[in-house]
């Protein structure tokens, strides 16, 4: 067994050369939301969740991305509401929200 039931990281790199970045989709937003609203729903913790900070995951072009583990689902998301379905969905009830999967062939 896991500390975490499950472990999301959202992706938050910066890039001032103009390559595409989570940054520039207001990837911190979604990832202080996540925090916030796993907190309120209680499910913060050991046998929980946990949300993380990570630099680049090489899925630029999918972005803003977030993953969770032990699952190994990748997401993008685009706003709150967003969020908020991962959250209830897959972090709560263990079902993959899959019109946010992001597809296999995105990459960086
Ligand atoms: S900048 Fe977010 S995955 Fe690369």
């Amino acid at each position: 067994m896991s500390y975490f039931q499950r472990h999301i990281f959202f992706c938050l790199n910066q890039r001032e050369n103009g390559e595409a970045s989570c940054a520039q989709h207001d990837a911190q937003a979604g990832f202080e939301h996540c925090k916030s609203r796993v907190k309120q729903l209680g499910l913060a913790g050991k046998d929980g969740v946990r949300v993380n900070k990570a630099g680049c995951l090489d899925r630029c072009a999918g972005g803003p991305v977030a993953v969770v583990y032990p699952d190994a689902v990748w997401y993008t998301y685009v706003d709150q509401s967003d969020i908020d379905e991962i959250v209830e969905s897959h972090l709560k009830n263990g079902q993959v929200v899959e019109r946010l999967v992001l597809p296999d062939n995105v990459g960086r």
